[in-house]
């Protein structure tokens, strides 16, 4: 079983000096290269991407993304030899995996994996793999080392599935970020709203990425700041997630809010992904329009709308099939100053709220009597300070 093949690792990041680390202590005879010239203590290594690949019988391909796959390939490809199978357990693109495979062949093996550098070091990857059947046979028990081998039909439908995946590891990530941001305006401890995450339905998740998840709240964040990285060394970096999601996005050509969602996360592009869900809620200066707007409606006061709105707002939208657009003075005047016979019964909630910098959007459900309304704002940071700059809404029949 040992020494069977001889294999190369290009690309010693997080999954690579795993996977090369893994392989090498089964016995397996291993050598390594990556970009940087990084070395280790685990495995042999050389900075001669040609040396690790000529006597290779199995190359490991565990780069960063599609375009660092072609680079490297371009480069090594010359000295490949003629029954050597090239194994891509990156993640890429639908489009970039079929590439590939067409250009390599029955030797190329797409099998992006499922599972972090924990999985790999326990041998526990779900390893989504698109190959020729013989090609298969061959590169098996090195793929089996690593994991559990899933057949796809074909390179591109694998890197589809990863993506899928990914999709739903960014959703959770997400998730969790609104569970803390609601435990802290809750009061809530960040140790006991966790132990009880521990016990739901994003418990493992939860419980594997405690260390980076335990530090309590800090204030909202500032427009264009990043907290320092919390937790350690990350196993798989936000910059890695946000490269699926945009992947995913791109290959749909369908809108997915995971991608500007994990940009705006503290710690910056290198931090584990579980940092993005102790981002803050939205902080109190983007929310005080919105509640300003709120208390418009409430009090019937059009002063409060005044401290909303910017001069030049315009509230939009259409009535009995017209479009109107009353200038923010038409506005106040609908209000006299005293609220409606029927206000203990209304009820508003604001929904979203999405901060890029200086702009932010937010939509609120507003019930007043037999209407419903949908409001969608668009604010604006200016001099330090959050105005709605224009308002439109969309009444419920
Ligand atoms: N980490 C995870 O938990 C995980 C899980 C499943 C799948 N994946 C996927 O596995 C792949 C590797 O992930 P990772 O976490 O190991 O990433 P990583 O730690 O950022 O490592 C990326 C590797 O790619 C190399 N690289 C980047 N651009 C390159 C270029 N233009 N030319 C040559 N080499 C280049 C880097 O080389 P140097 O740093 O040496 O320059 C490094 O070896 C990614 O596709 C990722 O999405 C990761």
């Amino acid at each position: 079983m040992t020494a069977q093949h001889t294999i190369a690792v290009l690309g010693l990041g997080r999954m690579g000096e795993a996977v090369a680390t893994r392989l090498a202590a089964q016995g397996r005879q291993v050598l390594g290269w990556t970009r940087s010239g990084r070395t280790s203590g685990s495995f042999d290594t050389t900075d001669d991407p040609h040396e690790a690949v000529a006597k290779a019988d199995v190359v490991l391909l565990a780069l960063f993304d599609g375009p660092a796959c072609r680079q490297v390939l371009d480069t090594v490809e010359g000295s490949l030899r003629a029954d050597t199978m090239v194994v891509n357990l990156g993640t890429i693109a639908p489009a970039e995996a079929s590439e590939l495979a067409r250009r390599l062949g029955a030797s190329y093996v797409h099998a992006p994996v499922l599972g972090s550098v924990p999985a790999v070091a326990a041998g526990a990857l779900q390893i989504l793999t698109a190959a020729d059947p013989d090609t298969l046979d061959r590169v098996r028990p090195v793929l089996e080392a690593l994991g559990t081998v899933r057949r796809v039909d074909d390179a591109s439908t694998a890197a589809a599935l990863k993506l899928i995946a990914n999709s739903s590891l960014a959703g959770a990530v997400l998730a969790l970020r609104d569970a803390l941001q609601q435990a802290d305006a809750l009061g809530l401890s960040r140790t006991q709203a966790l132990d009880v995450l521990e016990l739901g339905h994003l418990g493992g998740f939860v419980a594997r990425k405690r260390p980076f998840l335990d530090s309590e709240p800090k204030a909202a964040m500032a427009v264009g700041t990043a907290a320092a990285p919390a937790g350690g060394t990350a196993d798989f970096t936000i910059a890695a997630l946000a490269k699926d999601m945009n992947l995913l996005a791109a290959a749909s050509d369908m809108p997915l809010r995971c991608v500007s969602e994990l940009a705006n996360t503290p710690g910056g592009p290198e931090s584990d992904i579980a940092v993005a869900a102790t981002a803050p809620a939205p902080a109190d200066a983007v929310l005080a329009p919105l509640r300003a707007y709120i208390r418009g409606h409430a009090t019937g006061d059009p002063g409060h709308f005044r401290a909303a709105f910017l001069p030049t707002a315009h509230i939009e939208g259409v009535r009995d099939g017209v479009f109107v657009s009353w200038p923010l003075d038409e506005y106040c005047a609908l209000f006299d100053g005293s609220p409606a016979p029927d206000e203990p019964a209304r009820s508003r909630r604001i929904d979203t709220v999405d901060v890029h910098g200086t702009v932010a959007t937010a939509t609120m459900t507003l019930r007043h009597g037999p209407d419903t309304f949908t409001d969608v704002f668009l604010l604006v940071r200016v001099d330090d300070r959050w105005r709605v700059a224009n308002k439109a809404y969309h009444r419920h029949l």
